[in-house]
């Protein structure tokens, strides 16, 4: 599959998170020298050390700011000459939209459309030859499955959960902007992500830190939901595989083929950090506690990702075998991170760093 498109100079936003900050390390070393500017407010998300490396390239950026900020998106577009935005910067974790969703429609919803907005007027002033704006979603847009069936790009949206609400909506304001100015827009949604550097929030994370920390698992509702899960590197070259080669107004769904049950990548994670922190076999599934169901819990996500595969020529390249494992050795081998991390050490990081000045 050749290139439609290479970028010269990337604004990234949320570049300090999870995702974002697993794009720029895989970005970076594949394409050193590229201008990549790194917008993100850091949030308790955020967070510097994830890019501790890859921070000193040369071409790499970072600008602390707010993505609904448009006087500030508009000067690094212009100051950059930025041709690609490829937009992670969001509030993600569901639990925290059901206890206040007020920050999601802000900063997904209403930083989408500032984004949007500033750079579809920067594509019109024709400072740069060509451009693309790739919103990055989520499978959650789609709402829940039942035993069966997949997602696909055609399914109607229909979220549930106050996150996933905020970024339909996002998704409707990139579909907008193709249709009605067509702006070159690209929007991929994929499934549950993880990896390095994943906040211990989140799944995962949750669990491994909780087992080393012998503290109880929490386990919602009666653990038989359903999630398809993808490393992040796969997610971040798919990201890439569609911002140099996706149709301009595609929509791109990404995913694992890779379903499993809460309760069974809890046992999972349990046995393999048994073997590693030599527990006697079952030791770490006796933490495992059910806890009342979150409200609105989906049931069931499943990705079809054939478009990918058959017109970019993607597929995931981990298998979750090795994926899970190395994950749990990073976090075995990077406690420090966890603690800074856990501990709130991680939020003077910027000052050390920037001293104010980034
Ligand atoms: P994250 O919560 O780890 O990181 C979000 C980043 O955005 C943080 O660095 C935060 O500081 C930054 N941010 C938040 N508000 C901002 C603002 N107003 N201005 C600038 N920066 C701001 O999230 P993640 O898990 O890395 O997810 C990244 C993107 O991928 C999100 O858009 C999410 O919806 C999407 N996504 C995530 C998953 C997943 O499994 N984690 C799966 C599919 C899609
Ligand atoms: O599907 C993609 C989405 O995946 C992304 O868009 C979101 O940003 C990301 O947070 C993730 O959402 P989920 O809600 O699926 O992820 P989370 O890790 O919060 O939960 C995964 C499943 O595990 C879900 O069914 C809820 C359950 N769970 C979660 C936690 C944190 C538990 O049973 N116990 C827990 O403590």
């Amino acid at each position: 599959m050749s290139d439609s498109f290479t970028p010269r100079s990337v604004l990234v936003t949320g570049g300090a998170g999870f995702i974002g900050s697993n794009f720029i390390r895989y970005f970076l070393e594949r394409y050193p020298g590229t201008r990549l500017t790194n917008l993100d407010i850091l949030t308790y998300a955020g967070n510097l050390r994830n890019l501790k490396g890859v921070d000193s390239q040369p071409g790499y950026c970072f600008v602390r700011g707010d993505v609904c900020d448009g006087d500030l998106v508009a000067s690094i577009l212009s100051r950059e000459k930025v041709d690609a935005v490829v937009h992670f910067a969001a509030e993600s974790h569901v639990d925290r939209s059901i206890l206040g969703p007020e920050v999601f429609v802000r900063t997904n919803v209403l930083g989408t459309q500032v984004l949007l907005e500033e750079s579809r007027k920067h594509w019109v002033s024709k400072a740069v030859e060509d451009f693309r704006f790739l919103q990055v979603s989520t499978d959650e847009v789609y709402g829940s499955l039942g035993p069966s069936g997949l997602f696909t790009e055609s399914t109607p949206l229909a979220a549930n959960s106050p996150y996933s609400a905020s970024k339909a909506g996002a998704d409707l304001l990139v579909r907008a902007y193709r249709e009605t100015y067509g702006f070159p827009t690209l929007n991929t949604r994929c499934s549950n992500n993880y990896g390095p550097y994943q906040f211990p929030e989140k799944l995962i994370p949750l669990m491994i830190h909780n087992i080393i920390a012998e503290k109880p698992l929490p386990v919602y509702g009666d653990g038989l939901n359903v999630r398809d899960w993808l490393h992040v590197m796969d997610h971040s070259r798919a990201v890439d595989t569609v911002l140099r080669s996706g149709q301009p107004g595609g929509v791109y769904n990404v995913g694992g083929n890779n379903e499993w049950k809460n309760i069974d990548i809890v046992n999972l994670v349990c046995d393999l950090l048994d073997a590693r922190l030599a527990r006697v076999a079952g030791t770490n599934r006796s933490l495992v506690t059910f806890v009342k169901d979150r409200p609105g819990h989906d049931r069931r996500y499943a990705i079809d990702a054939s478009r990918m595969r058959a017109d970019l020529g993607w597929e995931p390249s981990y298998t979750f075998e090795r994926g899970i494992a190395e994950t749990i050795d990073w976090y075995l081998a990077n406690q420090e991170w966890v603690r800074e991390v856990t501990s709130g050490a991680y939020r003077d990081y910027y000052e050390k760093m920037y001293g104010g000045r980034a």
